[in-house]
């Protein structure tokens, strides 16, 4: 990938466009032990032989629970104007239901605290996969009490928090909860259930809607939920490899999106894979948001499966069973980051025009809550250049006509990527494993000026 020349400017977005940089505490915070938080499923599943690729856990991460502080700063030094960031459950509610641990509220205070003082808007997700262990024991997401108890958690967040937080995440991705953490075994909490999975989607929308109602009952504005998306792009136009698609996409993007935005899900050969009707559910769902969150990454090419591959298919470094009704196959002819996702810009601009003709007036203003990539080193170029093809996609999709207000990159520091362990980089700022210190990467400086323009 070529390096961008300093002398093409970025193009100007829309005053008031909201900047922004992401994390999520089980990916940065360390400090399990600490201040009575509760187990969280991925200490349970990172401890387990063979789980995390380097054999790493998140005992550790970046330990940002001591150094808030520091990367406060390193955000308002960027020159963003909001830290997404999460709120770990177990912290809060050590055993997911029941008592509140007042300390594990204190790191949220202090930290918003921190970032209102440095100019910076705070922007919480409740739920980024850290589910209390002491809830999957019992069946996790697959139960529908464990919306309930989201939602009790979501309430005293908003009784501690609320009044200087003006923009919420309810959850992040369900979608890959869904099926890596439930359906493929690849995330925690571990279990292969294949389409067996679904109930916990309904669970996980479900605790979505009572959150909202929760935050609404205390006063909250600015609601949303950050879903993974990206275009589905059929093998061929073949009508086994549309078919395969047309599922795949179905599972993606649209089982999550529609009951949220149209308040039904997207296909009634569903209903028998949930758990019971869920009318009343759908209406509890389908609760205005104030905004819209996208994280989006790469677009999937999807055929059929094919009898004489030999092996699983791969999705986004993710080996799949070949029992799957559909077979992720390689996107051939653009650039690849670390993980080996293809860097494919202008599948952003058509993602957010999809969108807009699908929802219409459905669809509320638009957030990019998450977009980024991994690649190694401290000169990263190749970041840089992603980026700037990413946000002149953006602008391409709100010159067209889409509503996006606001786009936070993944991710402000390197941080422990789930099953890959430490092996891929995400961050704008480098963190050293057995130090800890963070090392402002090319791409911190490159994004820095360019806001300033
Ligand atoms: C989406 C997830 O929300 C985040 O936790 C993860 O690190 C990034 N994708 C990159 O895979």
């Amino acid at each position: 990938m070529t390096t961008v020349p300093a002398s093409s400017p970025l193009p100007r977005f829309p005053d008031g466009f909201l900047w922004g940089v992401s994390t999520s505490a089980p990916q940065i915070e360390g400090a399990v032990d600490e201040d009575g938080r509760g187990r969280s499923t991925w200490d349970v599943f990172a401890a387990q032989a063979g789980r995390i690729k380097d054999g790493s856990d998140a005992r550790v991460a970046t330990d940002h629970y001591h150094r808030f502080r520091e990367d406060v700063a390193l955000i308002q030094e960027l020159g963003v104007g909001a830290y997404r960031f999460s709120v770990a459950w177990p912290r809060v509610v050590p055993d997911g239901a029941g008592a509140v641990n007042g300390a594990g509220l204190d790191f949220y205070d202090r930290l918003v605290d921190a970032l209102l003082e440095a100019g910076v808007a705070p922007v919480p997700t409740l739920f980024h996969w850290d589910t209390p262990q002491a809830l999957e024991e019992g069946g996790g997401w697959l139960r529908r009490d464990t919306a309930e108890h989201f939602a009790a958690y979501a309430d005293a967040v908003a009784a501690r928090l609320g009044d200087r937080v003006e923009c919420w995440i309810t959850l992040n991705e369900p979608a890959e909860l869904t099926l890596l953490g439930y359906g493929l075994g690849q995330h925690a909490p571990g279990r292969a259930l294949l389409f067996d999975a679904l109930p916990a989607a309904h669970h996980l929308l479900l605790g979505h809607g009572l959150a909202v109602q929760a935050l609404r009952a205390r006063g909250a504005t600015g609601i949303g939920i950050a879903n993974s998306h990206g275009p589905t792009w059929p093998a061929s136009d073949s009508a086994a490899d549309t078919a395969a698609a047309d599922l795949y996409d179905l599972l993606l993007n649209r089982l999550f999106a529609d009951p949220l935005l149209l308040g039904h899900y997207p296909d009634d050969g569903l209903a028998a894979l949930l758990p019971g009707p869920v009318a009343d559910d759908l209406a509890t769902i389908s609760a205005p948001l104030d905004w819209y969150g996208i994280n989006y990454y790469q677009p999937t090419r999807i055929g059929a499966p094919r009898p004489d591959a030999a092996g699983p298919t791969d999705f986004a470094g993710i080996a799949l069973p070949p029992e799957l009704p559909f077979a992720p196959q390689k996107i051939e002819g653009y650039p690849r980051t670390a993980f080996d996702w293809p860097v494919v810009p202008e599948a952003l601009t058509e993602l957010l025009l999809s969108f807009r003709a699908r929802y219409g007036a459905s669809l509320p203003p638009v957030l990019i809550t998450e977009n980024g990539c991994s690649y190694d080193g401290i000169d990263d170029t190749e970041r840089i250049a992603f980026l700037d093809g990413h946000l002149r996609a953006l602008h391409r999709a709100i010159e067209a006509g889409a509503d996006v207000r606001g786009y936070f990159v993944w991710s402000l520091l390197d941080n422990f990527e789930w099953a890959e362990g430490y092996a891929q980089p995400f961050g704008l700022v480098h963190v050293d494993r057995t130090t800890l210190a963070r090392t402002r990467k090319a791409s911190f400086h490159w994004l820095r000026g360019a806001l300033r323009l």
